[in-house]
Formats: structure tokens, C-alpha cells, sequence
């Protein structure tokens, strides 16, 4: 296999080339063509793994697409990079560490070594330790400082602290303990802290403060915020043990901050923050749904997992959505790629992949450290359905950009209320079924005209259609297709990041901003100073200042 360090350059390759070949040929072929020429194409491109079902036939592709575009991965490396992920190898080379979300999942009988250790067993005394403190906030055995049961959870977290845990408890909030209800702070502006906790019950609030590094600016300012509100109330540090637990790879900074490493639910430096759901990052879930809950959702990545490992690339999900994706990338140019989840549990869905993509492969060098000549990760984004249908589909119908999407769907509603005589869940699953169809198929000018269209109306109710969509159908929102979901996308990140030789577990690109926000802090408040910034921003720190009385 290519050595991951020493990738060959991407567009120079011979699989490249059959590509960049095959798409001057495939460009102008319509989907209406593809499918008048083959009956099956519906049942063809389709692919089952971990209970989630994908049909990718309404793609800009045949046959030979497909052959090329695995072939392109088997000239990556994928097999071997996949291998060396799961096996603990240090992929993440400018850090220098394993990339093993995975382990996080691995079956307690399993085995997985990272600097001659089995982390498998420390893994499983989290999760113990996990389910245990959950069990006894949910029975009220554990209580708050006056002996109250715990019925609010705050996190305080951001990033892959805040995210996915989010994302989760809305997502399964069906199985939730309504007793337990959770929130969720992440934001430096006070007024996410503010509206979270006006109302609370505190003797009743227990704060879970998730930092994977301890350091984090929003957080730690947060989780201030809230010590300083039980301290006031309860008028003792001593309630600091009994309402507040931490959740971080950092203990040292965790008992400067004044919370006892005994209430701490630790994590490994191979875990990355944006794969870190199903670590103790998940402990506001646990609580919420239950240890039962939780091992379900723990067990449906790891049959996602199974299927990464194991299914061939011609009938592998999370490979199959990673190539596509590069498909419209890379040769159509595709700019961004929409995720559309029809069920509203799965609100936050888009915001959860937003960080898990772009903070993967929004990156401008090779693993190797040279800029890239092509296009890497694209812009995610998406809204449930149907309420995009009224707001932005517009533009991904009749507008100048091709957007690829994905269709989430569930067979089952965990809601099935009925109006009208008719199931509230059949509504909105003929919309998800009839958006992926005018998507492919559109309208054409005949087909308007033949509606009796008059004719200045006519070019403007003409679909042009051939708007590629993948259909993700599930038979229902459970923990297990939760995480199978997620596990799908994190593995399809991976392909990606693999294909276009990017180091996918790093984040250097954020540090820029904190630094400069770091210096900037003391210029806003204080003597005025002289500022040594650009023009622009000189200007508006001045304005500032000025708008906030000080000079
Ligand atoms: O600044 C980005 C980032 O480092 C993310 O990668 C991470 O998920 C987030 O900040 C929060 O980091 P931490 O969990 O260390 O507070």
C-alpha cells in the first residue's frame, strides 16, 4: 500500500485520470437516461449494513463510475489505512497519536493495543463506572447537596463536548427519562448561560462540565459561571461535590478547578473531540437514556464498524457516501453537500456533521505537509425536512449549483399520530420520496407545456432535474440506527480524508483565532491602548470601546 506518510499526488495518479476521463463522458447523461436504460438501476446501486439501507441510484453514475471510483480507493490504500486505524496505528501524524474512537465501542472481550497496552478493559471501567453513576442519579440514590433527586442536567461543553452529546439526547429524547431533562451550554456569549440557567432548580441541577483538554476558553468560563451560582446558593465549596462531575483527559486541570477527580469520568488523547460521543463525552446521554439505551447506541456503531471492516467497497456504506462525495467534488465541482433528515428528533444532525467533517477535512495540505492542488472537504449543511422543502429547496431545484444531498428517512415514526384521516408520518415521508424524485427526474420544457403552461411561465416552471441525492431509508430512530448513523458518517469522513491524503484528526486551523482573541481581550476593557491591528480591526475595537462608554 502507498505508506500514509508518502501518498502519491492525488490528480497525478492513472485512477484519477480514468476518472477525470470517464466524467467528460458521463457530464451531460441525464438520470432520466440512466434509468430508462436499465430497469434494475433501483435495485442496483443499493447496499445494506448495520440495519441502515442506501439507495445511491438517483447518482450521476454507472456501473463504470462505480469500478473507477473504488478502484481509486484500493490505489489509496484504504484497506490497509482502515486496518491501521482499528489496529490503534498513530494516523494522526502531526500529533502523533492512534485515531481509536473505535476501541470506544470494541466488545469487552476484544482486544485493541495502543503503546503495548490493551485499552479495551480501561475503556469498559469508564463505562462501568458510567452506568453506575447513572443508575443513581436516575433512581435519586445519588442527590444534590440538600438531598433532593437530581432532575436537571446541565453540559457545559463545546465543539465535540457540546455536539454530540447534543445531538444524541435530542435525537433519542423518545427514550428519555422525562424526569431527567438535559441542557445543553456552550457558548462564550453569556446569554446562552443565562436563558439555560434563569430558571433552574439548583438543588436539583447537577452540571457536567465535558472538556476533553480542560483549557477551553467557553467552557471553563462557563463552568465558573455555574460553580459560582451553587457556591452563592448553598453557601459552601463543599456543594461543588454533590453538583458538579467532569468529564476530560486532563485530571490535573480538573482538580485545579476545584472538582474532585473522584466525580471525573476520564477519556484517552485518541479519542478526538469530534468523535467523541460515545466516550464519557456521553454522560449527560447515559443519564438520559440509560445504560440499556446507551449500550444499544454503543452496539449499532460497532455493526457499523463491522461493516466498514468487512463489507466489499462496491457494497460498503460508509465508502460508497465517501466516494460519491468525492465524485461531485472533485469532477463536478460540487461546492457543498446538503444533509436532509426527515424526522425531527435529528434537528441538530446537520450542526453534529458540520464539525465532524469540516473540522476533518477542511484542510489545505497533504498529510505530508504539501498544499493540495484539488478540492478537499466540502461545505455540510442541512435542515430537517420539511422544513427546508419551504425555505431553501428552492435553490437546489432551479438554482446554478449543484448540491448532492442526503436523504435520511425512518419507516416507522416514534410519533404516529394521524390528522385528517390520514398518518402524520405518510405526509411527511411522500415528501422525502417525492424530493428525491423531482430532484432526479425534474420536469422537462414538454412536459410544462403540456400542462397547458403559457409561455412566458414556461422556462420558469421547467425542472431541469439530474440533482444527484443518496436515499438513506431506516426502519426506525432507535439508539442502535443512531449510532450505526453516526458511525457511518465518521467512517465516510475517513474515506475521504484517505482518498485525498489529508490528516483528518487534526484542528490546527482553530487555533488562529483563539490566539488573536486572546490578545484582543484586555483591548476591550481598561485604559485605551494603541492598537496595532490592521486598519479594519483597529477601527472596530475603537467603535466598540466607544459604543461601550469607555472612551
Ligand atoms: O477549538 C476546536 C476544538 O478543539 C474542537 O476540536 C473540540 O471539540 C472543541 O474545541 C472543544 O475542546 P475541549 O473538549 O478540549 O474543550
Amino acid at each position: 500500500m502507498p505508506s500514509l506518510k508518502n501518498q502519491p499526488e492525488l490528480t497525478s495518479t492513472p485512477e484519477y485520470a480514468a476518472l477525470q476521463k470517464h466524467y467528460a463522458s458521463i457530464e451531460g447523461t441525464h438520470l432520466r437516461e440512466l434509468f430508462g436504460a436499465d430497469a434494475t438501476r433501483g435495485e442496483k446501486f443499493t447496499a445494506e449494513g448495520a440495519g441502515l439501507f442506501l439507495d445511491f441510484s438517483k447518482n450521476r453514475i454507472t456501473s463504470e463510475t462505480l469500478g473507477l471510483l473504488v478502484k481509486l480507493a484500493e490505489a489509496r490504500g484504504l484497506r490497509d489505512a482502515i486496518e491501521a486505524m482499528f489496529s490503534g496505528e498513530k494516523i494522526n501524524l502531526t500529533e502523533g497519536r492512534a485515531v481509536l474512537h473505535t476501541a470506544l465501542r470494541a466488545a469487552r472481550d476484544s482486544s485493541v493495543v495502543v503503546d503495548g497496552k490493551n485499552v479495551v478493559p480501561d475503556v469498559h471501567e469508564v463505562l462501568d463506572r458510567m452506568n453506575a453513576f447513572a443508575d443513581s442519579v436516575r433512581s435519586g440514590a445519588f442527590t444534590g447537596h440538600t438531598g433532593k433527586k437530581i432532575k436537571t442536567l446541565v453540559n457545559i461543553g463545546i465543539g465535540g463536548s457540546d455536539l454530540g452529546p447534543l445531538m444524541a439526547y435530542e435525537a433519542l429524547k423518545h427514550y428519555s427519562d422525562r424526569g431527567v431533562r438535559v441542557r445543553y451550554v456552550s457558548n462564550v456569549d453569556a446569554t446562552d448561560f443565562a436563558e439555560n440557567t434563569w430558571d433552574l432548580e439548583l438543588e436539583e441541577t447537577l452540571f457536567i462540565v465535558c472538556s476533553k483538554t480542560f483549557t477551553t476558553l467557553e467552557t471553563l468560563a462557563n463552568a465558573e459561571l455555574a460553580k459560582k451560582l451553587i457556591v452563592d446558593r448553598f453557601g459552601t465549596v463543599d456543594a461543588v461535590a454533590k453538583h458538579f462531575v467532569a468529564v476530560s483527559t486532563n485530571a490535573e486541570a480538573v482538580g485545579a478547578f476545584g472538582i474532585d477527580t473522584k466525580n471525573m469520568f476520564g477519556f484517552w488523547d485518541w479519542v478526538g473531540g469530534r468523535y467523541s460521543v460515545e466516550s464519557a463525552i456521553g454522560l449527560s446521554l447515559v443519564i438520559a437514556i440509560g445504560p440499556a439505551g446507551f449500550a444499544d447506541f454503543l452496539a449499532g456503531f460497532r455493526a457499523m464498524d463491522e461493516h466498514f471492516k468487512s463489507a466489499p467497497f462496491e457494497k460498503n456504506l460508509p465508502v460508497l457516501l465517501g466516494l460519491l462525495g468525492v465524485w461531485y467534488n472533485n469532477f463536478f465541482g460540487a461546492q457543498s453537500h446538503a444533509v436532509l433528515p426527515y424526522d425531527q428528533y435529528l434537528r441538530r444532525f446537520a450542526a453534529y456533521l458540520q464539525q465532524l467533517d469540516m473540522e476533518s477535512n477542511g484542510k489545505r495540505v497533504t498529510r505530508a505537509g504539501a498544499p493540495v492542488a484539488y478540492e478537499t472537504g466540502p461545505i455540510i449543511w442541512g435542515e430537517p425536512g420539511t422544513n427546508g422543502q419551504h425555505a431553501f429547496y428552492q435553490l437546489i431545484h432551479q438554482g446554478t449549483k449543484l448540491i448532492p444531498c442526503d436523504f435520511i428517512g425512518f419507516s416507522q415514526s416514534l410519533n404516529p399520530l394521524e390528522t385528517g384521516g390520514a398518518a402524520m408520518h405518510d405526509l411527511l415521508m411522500a415528501n422525502y420520496f417525492a424530493q428525491t424524485e423531482a430532484l432526479a427526474f425534474g420536469k422537462t420544457d414538454a412536459e410544462v407545456r403540456a400542462e397547458g403552461t403559457k409561455e412566458d411561465l414556461v422556462q420558469h416552471r421547467v425542472f431541469e432535474g439530474n440533482r444527484p441525492t443518496n436515499s438513506l431509508l431506516i426502519e426506525k430512530l432507535t439508539p442502535h440506527a443512531l449510532g450505526a448513523l453516526v458511525a457511518l458518517y465518521e467512517h465516510k469522513v475517513f474515506v475521504q480524508g484517505i482518498v485525498w491524503d489529508l490528516n483528518s484528526f487534526d484542528q490546527w486551523g482553530v487555533e488562529l483565532g483563539k490566539v488573536l482573541a486572546k490578545k484582543i481581550t484586555p483591548e476591550l476593557s481598561g485604559a485605551k491602548k494603541s492598537l496595532g491591528h490592521d486598519s479594519s480591526t483597529n477601527a472596530l475595537i475603537a467603535r466598540y470601546r466607544k459604543q461601550r462608554g469607555l472612551d
